[in-house]
């Protein structure tokens, strides 16, 4: 089978390397990807928000599957021109990507579905912003509606930011703080049939101890030692298989990846976030340690047969992802930076490398974004994936490079 994986990001390297690495695919395409995914899939050029120039790609490389990466172009609607000419589509519908695409839909969703999240107000004026702040109280949780590519939520107990980060937005959700660590639990669906992967952890704040503002995502490991053993179970019942019975119930079904952020509370497990699409960096380990060929997993779900596919298994042992980013990232990042020992790191016992923001210019690997690789390690436990990780990190060098040095630290 051939698949085309659109998108440009550690994601899209990350979905099709595992594919190229499937037995079951015969060519990979990608479009328009990066000089990461280029070593593992033919590109092409596309604009990822048109879908039916998506569309019209797919089908005269006549490929049996697209894969829709980022959620700007599934908020669009780009998954559904590609289903509308009979393309098999992994990726949600405009309609049911509006799960990530805005909060306030969410909610109400999870209202609707008895899935517990934080107590949450939708404000459109400074004074409703007032009174919810007031309602909830410090540390102030304030986010965006709309997409926001992972920095539209501010956390904070300075009033006066809360209400300034609510005052820069259109409409914010305001809402009650959640304690506890977080897990991001991902579930592939064909809108009936949930089969959830294992637990990972993400780590947003670009420095070390979780301080500083939040990013797109610094590193991620997989599995989470720590987590209670029916976590897995308990989300499935409470959050993933309610929250896609609804959507089927609104005539929406939600095929693809539902994306679940948890936080762990004292008071027990809470939604943080929905996202509609594979999580990055955590798909970097993830996939990283899925034992069971991808292909059939995504198709299952485009085409709605999920349940005729085998549950995904994965493999013993533990992946750690850590972020290489551009300077100045988040607030900024820089372009052109020329990247050194790539080669070294790769021909590390366990350790590859994702490309997120790369280019090549003059037959220089470059920097071209604000996260640019992510060094994946694999090992026996997490203390062996993250020695790998980091050693890949040791031998990379590039003008301003950022990375945190506590990435899986401590299990
Ligand atoms: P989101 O985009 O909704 O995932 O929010 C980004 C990050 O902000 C989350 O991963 C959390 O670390 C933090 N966050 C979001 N909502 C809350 C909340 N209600 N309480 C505490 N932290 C939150
Ligand atoms: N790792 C966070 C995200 O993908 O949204």
């Amino acid at each position: 089978m051939k698949a085309l994986v659109i998108g440009t990001g550690g994601r899209e390297h990350a979905l099709a390397r595992a594919l190229s690495l499937d037995p079951q695919v015969t060519e990979v395409h990608a479009a328009p990807g990066n000089p990461g995914i280029a070593a593992v899939a033919t590109l092409h050029d596309v604009d990822p928000m048109n879908g039916s120039d998506v569309a019209a790609l797919a089908e005269k490389l006549g490929v049996d599957l697209v894969v829709v990466g980022p959620e700007a172009p599934l908020v669009a609607g780009v998954a559904d021109a590609v289903t509308e000419r009979g393309i098999a589509c992994f990726g949600p519908s405009a309609a049911a990507a509006q799960l990530e695409g805005s909060k306030a839909f969410a909610k109400d969703v999870m209202a609707a579905a008895g899935v517990p999240t934080a107590a949450a107000r939708l404000c459109t004026t400074a004074g409703e912003a007032t009174s919810a702040l007031d309602e909830f109280g410090a540390p102030y949780v304030v986010k965006d509606d709309g997409l926001a590519a992972g920095k539209g939520v501010v956390v904070t107990s300075d009033r006066a930011a809360a209400l300034a980060h609510a005052a820069a937005c259109d409409r914010v959700v305001i809402e009650e703080y959640l304690d506890g660590p977080e897990v991001s639990l991902f579930a592939i669906t064909d809108g009936f049939c949930v089969y959830p992967l294992q637990p990972a952890q993400d780590f947003k704040r670009i420095h070390d101890g979780d301080e500083g503002p939040n990013t797109g995502g610094m590193g991620a490991y997989t599995p989470l030692p720590w987590a209670p053993a029916d976590l897995v179970d308990e989300v499935l019942t409470t959050v993933l298989q309610p929250t896609v019975d609804e959507m089927a119930r609104r005539g929406t079904p939600f095929r693809g990846l539902l994306y679940v952020g948890l936080a762990l509370t004292s008071r027990g497990v809470r939604v943080v976030e929905f996202n509609a699409r594979f999580g990055d960096p955590e798909t970097q380990p993830l996939l990283a340690l899925l034992e069971s060929p991808l292909s059939p997993l995504l198709l299952g779900a485009a085409n709605g047969a999920l349940v005729d596919v085998q549950p995904p298994v994965f493999r013993p042992g533990a992946a750690v992802a850590v972020v290489l980013a551009s300077a100045g990232y988040p607030e900024s990042s820089s372009k052109g930076d020329v990247i050194t020992g790539l080669e070294a790191a790769e021909g590390l016992d366990g350790v590859h490398v994702i490309h997120a923001g790369t280019a090549e210019v003059d037959g220089d690997l470059v920097t071209a974004g604000g996260r640019v690789l992510a060094v994946v390690g694999t090992g026996a436990d997490v203390g062996a994936a993250r020695q790998a990780a980091y050693s890949g990190v040791d031998v990379i060098a590039f003008d301003g490079a950022q990375h945190r040095t506590d990435i899986a630290a401590g299990h």
